[in-house]
């Protein structure tokens, strides 16, 4: 059985829900995942390759239970976050890139092409010796994407990965996320991102309220957004904990 699939899943922090029952089946290549700041998107994308357990229900990545088959669900579902520094491991982009694939036990020619293959990618064969930590945001945020795809992974989580980003950074990295082959589940506040996608799912108070193609729920996230707007917010601000947590590689 091939996709995400969430069973009556909630999570609760200091006694808080911000997941509350989801259930869903994810099988399309490209879901969106919008939502006010807070209502649970974060908590729901790592939850898909287990940075978060929850508190009850299950998360099944292609039939793997994430709670008990963690590792074989890591090496499928490859995680960028919004903050590239967090997913740095290594000293130089090649190091941090080859880290990926520590595990795959694959024979040393064979790691370097793949290496190789996924710096020229996006676009970093020139930058591959150079301090990982001292690129620009675009390109650690690139250096990100090949560090997650270098591993050949079935599903792709994004959260907010353009966040942080200048407007040409992020529309260089939307490109590269709208050209994978592999499943893609991104949490953005940058709709038009997700405008092409096959299915947008709406988060509010760590509820789903509407699941449904984007021109459909697109419009639906704005009105949640228009009514929220007396309040605070900064919407697309939120890198939250993404900063200090380490990265299931
Ligand atoms: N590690 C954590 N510890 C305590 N509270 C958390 C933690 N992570 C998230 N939260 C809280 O859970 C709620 C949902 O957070 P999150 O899933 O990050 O929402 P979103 O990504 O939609 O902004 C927020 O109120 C947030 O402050
Ligand atoms: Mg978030």
């Amino acid at each position: 059985m091939s996709g995400i699939v969430f069973e009556r899943v909630s999570h609760a922090f200091d006694g808080r829900r911000v997941v509350d029952s989801v259930s869903l089946e994810l099988t399309e290549r490209r879901v969106g995942i919008v939502g006010a700041n807070g209502s649970g998107k974060s908590t729901l994308a790592r939850m898909i390759n287990g940075l978060v357990e929850p508190d009850s229900g299950r998360v099944l990545v292609d039939g793997l239970d994430v709670a008990t088959q963690g590792r074989e669900v890591r090496r499928r579902v490859g995680f960028v976050f919004t903050n590239a520094d967090t997913q740095i491991v290594m000293p130089t982009v090649r190091e941090d890139v080859a880290f990926t694939l520590r595990r795959h036990r694959l024979p040393r020619a064979e790691a370097d092409g793949r290496v190789d293959a996924a710096l020229a990618r996006f676009g970093l064969t020139e930058l591959a010796d150079r301090p990982a930590h001292r690129l620009s945001g675009g390109q650690k945020q690139l250096l990100a994407l090949a560090s997650v795809l270098v591993g050949h992974p079935a599903v792709v989580v994004a959260d907010e990965p353009t966040t942080l980003l200048d407007a040409r950074n992020a529309r260089r990295v939307a490109r590269h996320l709208a050209a994978l082959d592999e499943q893609l589940v991104v949490v953005s506040h940058q709709l038009e991102l997700l405008e092409d996608f096959d299915r947008i799912i709406v988060m509010d108070g760590g509820r789903v309220v509407c699941d449904d193609v984007p021109a459909a729920a697109l419009p639906r996230y704005r009105a949640i957004i228009d009514a929220d707007d007396a309040d605070e917010t900064d919407a697309g601000r939120d890198a939250g904990p993404d900063a200090v947590e380490r990265t299931g590689r």
